[in-house]
């Protein structure tokens, strides 16, 4: 049987008058590209609504100078099929023009939580995604939200956002997927060459070395991860660590050896002109 293509909003009137069509809403927030893991996100977002709502949407303000806006890759074309696949009722897909049309004044501000870890390595980005994503719950007015546990500062603020400004979203969170190799599936993976993948995976293994020692604490795990990257620092090509941290899942501060509860190991680290990050959750 053909896959019926799901309705497609290129401005927010478009928008208003087909999302107006449906009942309960789960939005899914992307920049395009999609891939395994947006799949997933999609694949929960089906089960917690009505209709699933996908954005896509490359949007300039979490882009700091020098980071990869332009070539960052674009191909509705090959979204739109994906999301057919998954049963996407509608599509969001907004020009720079109708999302921005006059210059961007007032922000969300982030606070602490947004300043550390990828926050210090991409100064204005958390601002910049707080702020798209506030203007997609207002433009989309989703019931529930879909965010990857991919990005675990990226959740972890989005749902300090929907407490601390009381928006009447339920956020939902989806666990990371990888591909075959074990590499987080990217829509940045694209930029690797084959020799460039191999030595970025090292970064799933040092989060793996970790998570296996995480019954001698947080100096333990560390120590773990921090030996495979290391030996990662001298492959070729190298990878260059921005940072490695285990930090309280809810509040991004690093944690000390007494701390028990949920907690995350982050690596973030460049593989020629590529960043890559990734993490994995820890109980300790
Ligand atoms: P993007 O990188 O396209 O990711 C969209 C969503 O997919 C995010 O919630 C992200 O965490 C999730 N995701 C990406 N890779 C994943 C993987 N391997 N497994 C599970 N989930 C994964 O994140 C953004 O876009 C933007 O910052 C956005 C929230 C859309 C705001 O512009």
């Amino acid at each position: 049987d053909p896959i019926p293509a799901p309705a497609l909003a290129r401005t927010p009137e478009e928008l208003r008058r087909l999302r107006s069509r449906l009942g309960r809403v789960a939005l899914v927030p992307t920049m395009g590209a999609l891939h395994s893991g947006h799949r997933s996100l999609i694949a929960a977002a089906r089960e917690h609504a009505d209709a699933v709502v996908v954005s896509v949407f490359v949007n300039p303000l979490q882009f700091g100078p020098g980071e990869d806006y332009e070539r960052y890759p674009r191909d509705l074309d090959a979204d739109l099929a994906v999301c057919a696949e998954e049963g996407v009722a509608l599509v969001f897909a907004p020009s720079v023009e109708d999302m921005y049309p006059g210059e961007q004044i007032v922000r969300v501000d982030p606070g602490p939580m947004g300043a550390v870890l990828e926050g210090a390595f991409r100064p204005g980005f958390f601002g910049g995604v707080l702020t798209v994503v506030n203007k997609l719950f207002n433009l989309v007015r989703p019931d529930i939200a879909v965010f990857g546990q991919k990005d675990a500062q990226q959740l972890a603020l989005v749902r300090r956002m929907v407490r601390d400004l009381n928006m009447p979203v339920t956020v939902v969170a989806a666990p990371t997927m990888r591909d075959p190799d074990n590499l987080a599936s990217s829509s940045r993976n694209a930029y690797l060459s084959p020799e460039e993948r191999r030595s970025a995976l090292a970064l799933s293994r040092a989060l793996l070395a970790g998570a296996d020692a995480s019954v001698t604490g947080p100096v333990g795990i560390l120590s773990a991860a921090r030996a495979v990257l290391d030996e990662a620092a001298q492959a070729t090509p190298p990878v260059t660590v921005d940072y490695l941290a285990l930090v309280d899942a809810a509040t991004f501060t690093e944690v000390a050896g007494d701390h028990r509860g949920d907690a995350v190991l982050l690596v973030a680290a460049r593989v020629g002109r590529t960043r890559l990050i990734d993490n994995v959750p820890l109980t300790l």
